[in-house]
């Protein structure tokens, strides 16, 4: 069995919501229905509904099961700025005018990222980019001095807990900012999940996006938590299911395994970590950690190696049997910079260097031992290509 430290990509089915979707896939019946079939899919389904609600503090009403975390982002993001530049509502509301401008934080996932680009270029939206500190954290005088000085922001866009290099964002703080200038808030708390405790009806958010695959529920299933006096215009339009915000027929299985994974305890791994953290020191005294050393996520464990390319050891620890991240995208199989390390002022090559591991419910000592093991080897070998590949650069001009 390969040793895992990427759950932040995905973390294993626990058994208890592998058991639970299998007995859900054997039932017969659409939500929708009016026979008992249906019914009975629609009590699990509301049943599973409840038990999302309870993990995050919101109401039943509020929750709109979605297709994965990053169709929750684009339907509050999207959902959110349209409520307040479409012509039609605006006019049925008299709001005053359009709110073109989305505040966003560099270093989002992509799935943010993506959307409000897509918005800029497409929609006419104004994205005013707020910078990152070299922990990772918000600007929080930059979010201040933005609210006051645009009003027309239709809403702050920020990922709660960040997913490459773990730094937890001062929520509480920048909520209560937006809240003080009347601009709706969208939490990408993805993997915050089951790793933070939230409490939506206490936040203040208007909108809060999650997903199953992260906390050991199924694939293709998310949910997205909005705030019953919120108004999004649907991405999906159909049949007019969930509030008609999210048509589609419902997907009772994965609600249900779902509901079991947001049930269990929140995960707690800060030693593991920290050994893992202090392990890595020593057997690479050139790593440097990255992201806020004390508000970050217990699970993750994120560092560049200097002189060398992070996929070099990816790859390499890969066929030592150790399964990593550099945390970043891949664009059509070329491996990019991050764009969050980019954010948080470090160099290109520095940045090239990122490896992230991060723990989850399997993870135990002799994971982390496996991983110390190998990494000395592979990191000088992956170093060696580096500087060969330079030198050759180098050589060539
Ligand atoms: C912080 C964050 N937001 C959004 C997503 C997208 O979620 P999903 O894979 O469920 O679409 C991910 C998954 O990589 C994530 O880590």
């Amino acid at each position: 069995m390969p040793v895992y430290l990427d759950h932040a990509a995905t973390t294993p089915m626990l058994p208890e919501a592998i058991a639970a979707y299998t007995e859900a896939l054997s039932l017969v019946g659409n939500p929708s229905s009016i026979h008992s079939a249906g019914q009975n899919a629609k009590r699990m389904l509301e049943e599973a509904r409840e038990h999302v609600a309870a993990s995050i503090g919101a109401d039943p009403i509020e929750i709109v099961f979605t297709s994965g975390g990053t169709e929750s982002i684009n339907l509050a993001v999207k959902g959110l700025f349209w409520a307040r530049n479409s012509p039609l509502r605006g006019g049925r509301v008299s709001r005053p005018g359009p709110r073109p401008r989305i505040l966003v934080p560099r270093g989002e996932h992509h799935a943010t990222l993506d959307t409000v680009e897509w918005l800029e270029q497409h929609e006419g939206a104004i994205v005013e980019w707020l910078p990152l500190d070299e922990l990772g954290r918000v600007r929080v005088d930059a979010v201040e001095a933005a609210l006051a000085a645009h009003d027309d922001i239709a809403l702050l866009t920020f990922l709660w807990a960040n997913n490459e290099v773990g730094t937890i964002q001062p929520l509480a703080e920048l909520v209560a900012l937006a809240e003080a200038h009347s601009v709706p808030v969208h939490v990408d708390a993805v993997s915050a999940l089951g790793h933070l405790p939230i409490d939506f009806a206490a936040s203040g958010i208007t909108a809060l996006s999650i997903s199953a695959h992260k906390v050991g529920g199924p694939l293709g299933m998310g949910a997205l938590a909005l705030a019953r006096a919120a108004t999004v215009e649907p991405l999906i339009h159909g049949g007019g299911q969930q509030r008609r915000v999210r048509s589609g027929t419902q997907d009772a299985p994965g609600a249900v395994a779902f509901g079991v994974a947001v049930r269990q305890p929140l995960l707690d791994h800060t030693e593991l970590r920290d050994r893992l953290i202090a392990g890595v020191r020593s057997a690479v005294p050139e790593a440097v950690l990255r992201g806020d050393p004390v508000d970050r996520l217990s699970t993750n464990a994120h560092f560049t190696f200097p002189g060398c390319e992070g996929d070099s050891l990816l790859f390499l620890l890969d066929a030592a049997g150790v399964a990593v991240s550099t945390g970043s995208a891949c664009q059509a199989g070329v491996p990019e910079a991050s764009h969050v390390l980019l954010g948080m002022g470090l160099g290109e090559a520095e940045a090239r260097g990122a490896l992230r591991f991060t723990l989850g419910h399997t993870s135990t000592q002799a994971d982390v031992d496996a991983l110390l093991a190998a990494l000395p080897e592979a990191y000088e070998r992956a170093a060696r290509a580096g500087h060969s590949d330079r030198s050759t650069t180098l050589g060539q001009a």
